[in-house]
């Protein structure tokens, strides 16, 4: 019960077990090799920049977390639907970023920055179908399905997002439908495929990863592109009217309706950010996402593993950390 009170640690410290540390490694190997496996030097470049320059590597990690905590190895399998779960994840994001016309992700030029609109779409193909392919040959059909379930609800949570832009009447609820949607079913699938009894952490993955998004949302209307590695203010600048947003209208920024339902200049989107860092968008978030990590928490099955349990008990409550110290207030 300690790593529910005690003060959480860094992310990559909790993530720097020593079974943990040599899985992550074998997994960015396999993911090295699959993003540069096209017949083509210019898409491999593309995906295998991208891929390579560095990112979190959460989602792998609860893989091969899931598969210590349930009795499992983390063995060849583990380590493939591991890498198969990363490139799915960036290869949406190289999807993301050509529909929110971003040029920096990971602190280097996007993929659509670098080879267009149109090399981005099939990049970001290319990447997607290559992970379900790797899921189906080297792990299992059944994976390889959870893969392919995952982008139908990401490619889905990520159309209402786009279907909502600009969209004053959009309500909390709605985002918060999308997040779980085109965020928390990819972090559920890193769980379900770590481990035949991966379903027992699908509630788990998913409070998880409804938190992170709401708190990248959040860090997206109070943080900074230089403490970010990519840029701020921009869900407002696209229209995308996120769950913290949404929120802080409905109770204290009422005043910022104007705003909504229209193309901001800078100078407007400057305001709105001053209105919102001054309101109690920051603390409201914060301590809904401290609820979503003590729900996430209260759903992990008895993890007997201890390296497995550090991990697992200690990611929700890092995070929320590292939020909170890239937060500008
Ligand atoms: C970015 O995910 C997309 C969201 C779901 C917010 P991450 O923040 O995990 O991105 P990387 O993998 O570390 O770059
Ligand atoms: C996450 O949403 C995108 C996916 C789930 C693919 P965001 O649009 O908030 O991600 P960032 O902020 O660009 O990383
Ligand atoms: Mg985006
Ligand atoms: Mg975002």
């Amino acid at each position: 019960m300690l790593a529910h009170t005690a003060r959480p640690g860094r992310p990559e410290e909790i993530l720097s077990t020593p079974a943990l540390t040599a899985g992550l490694r074998q997994v960015e190997r396999r993911l090295r090799r699959l993003s540069t496996s096209s017949r083509l030097p210019l898409v491999n470049r593309a995906a295998g920049r991208i891929t390579g320059a560095g990112g979190k590597r959460l989602r792998p990690a609860l893989t091969l977390a899931t598969a210590l905590a349930l009795g499992g190895r983390i063995d060849r399998r583990t380590v493939s639907a591991a890498a198969c779960v990363e490139l799915v994840h960036t290869g949406s994001l190289v999807h993301d970023d050509l529909m929110d016309n971003a040029a920096e992700r990971r602190g280097v030029r996007t993929v659509n920055a670098e080879l267009g609109d149109a090399g981005a779409l099939l990049v970001g193909d290319f990447m997607l179908a290559r992970a379900g392919l790797a899921a189906l040959s080297s792990v299992s059909r059944a994976v390889a399905e959870t893969l392919a379930a995952a982008v139908v609800e990401l490619a889905e949570g990520q159309f209402q997002e786009t279907a909502a832009l600009f969209d004053a009447g959009r309500t909390p609820e709605d985002a918060l439908c999308s997040v779980r949607r085109k965020t928390a079913s990819l972090f559920r699938a890193s769980c379900v495929v770590a481990h035949p009894q991966g379903r027992a952490m699908a509630e788990y993955g998913e409070r998880f990863g409804v938190m992170f998004q709401i708190l990248d949302d959040l860090l997206d209307l109070a943080s900074t592109a230089e403490l970010l590695g990519k840029p701020a203010g921009n869900d407002l600048r696209q229209g995308v009217y996120s769950f913290p947003l949404l929120t802080a209208v409905e109770r204290d920024c009422a005043d910022l309706r104007p705003f909504l339902g229209r193309r901001l200049t800078e100078d407007e989107i400057a305001i709105v950010l001053a209105r919102l860092r001054n309101s109690s968008m920051v603390e409201d978030t914060i301590e809904h996402c401290r609820g979503l990590a003590a729900d996430a928490l209260a759903v992990l099955p008895v993890v007997a593993d201890p390296e497995a349990a550090a991990v697992l008990y200690g990611l929700p409550p890092a995070y929320l950390g590292r939020a909170e110290s890239l937060l500008v207030r």
